[in-house]
């Protein structure tokens, strides 16, 4: 038997339809959502990264504005750019592309960021929030994953989860977010040892480790659902996740692609956190 398919852009498509009827009530309140993106430097795939989210930007209607800056940037000007942006009304949406250059310190550039356009969901009131299970900017490629599962009407509640990476972006909130929805949650990551035993318990199997080919049939329990949240490129160069797509296929009972899996789904989920800013913004100004 062999796995059913999880298409990421057909679930992203429907999602972005959702997110242009939002776009089109803010319009007729005279407000454009609007998201600012700084990149530093000349990281090949950040600036692959920053084109692909500005072009979905503009598909939709969002105002999108680019600062980019030479790696010779200082983190007291980025500081400054930040706290200017964080002033505009018309900017709902602050991102900084990771990763940044070694002389500048991402934890205070993500922490000078204001919470109310944390549209990353870095930003430790974010975090903070999300673990108290209150509404916040939740991290784009977690909450993707879970409204994957959700269009996919796959039950989180007492089903065990097992994620494996702990990267800040990734595997920890992918992992409270599962926790917040009444999952049994497992972290493993690269020091697990005997790592099959946690991976064949998984009802729900969350790789985000980076490893071409680290998960096989093997690996998995019969009929699992598995989300590959992994960027490789396998001996061809080609774009691969952390599955084994083909092996994995024979043991899971719905699997994620790589390409056309999560991805698409990150990136849907910025353009819906500076929509959720954007009618923040509105509503609170409404009260007033
Ligand atoms: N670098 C890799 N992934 C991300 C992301 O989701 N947001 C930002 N700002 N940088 C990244």
């Amino acid at each position: 038997m062999s796995a059913e398919l999880i298409d990421g852009r057909l679930i992203a498509d429907y999602y972005r339809e959702r997110l242009q009827e939002s776009i089109s009530e803010l319009k007729a309140n005279d407000v454009t959502p609007g998201l600012a993106v700084i990149l530093v430097g000349d990281n090949h795939a950040s600036h692959t990264y920053v084109k692909m989210k500005r072009k979905a930007c503009s598909k939709l209607g969002i105002h999108s504005e680019l600062y980019q800056f030479q790696e010779s940037l200082t983190q007291e000007e980025l500081v400054g750019k930040i706290e200017e942006l964080n002033e505009l009304d018309h900017i709902h949406g602050i991102l900084v592309q990771l990763p940044l250059p070694q002389h500048i310190n991402p934890i205070t550039i993500i922490e000078t960021i204001s919470p109310s356009k944390d549209v990353d969901g870095f930003h430790p009131v974010s975090i903070g929030k999300m673990v108290t299970n209150q509404d916040t900017f939740y991290s784009c490629t977690p909450l993707g994953i879970i409204k994957m599962l959700e269009y996919e009407k796959i039950d989180i509640k007492g089903k065990h989860v097992v994620i494996l990476g702990r990267s800040n972006i990734v595997g920890k909130p992918a992992g409270q977010l599962f926790l917040n929805r009444d999952a049994t949650v497992t972290y493993c990551h690269s020091k697990t040892a005997n790592l099959t035993d946690y991976t064949k318990k998984a009802d729900i199997l969350v790789s985000a480790v980076g490893k071409a080919k680290l998960i096989g049939a093997g690996d998995i329990k019969k009929g699992a659902v598995v989300i590959d949240v992994g960027m490789n490129r396998d001996e061809a160069g080609r774009l691969c996740g952390d599955v084994d797509f083909e092996s994995a296929r024979e043991a899971a009972g719905k699997i994620t692609p790589v390409p056309g899996g999560v991805g698409p789904m990150t990136i849907t989920m910025l353009l819906y956190n500076t929509v959720k800013s954007a009618r923040w913004q509105l509503e609170n100004r409404q009260k007033r």
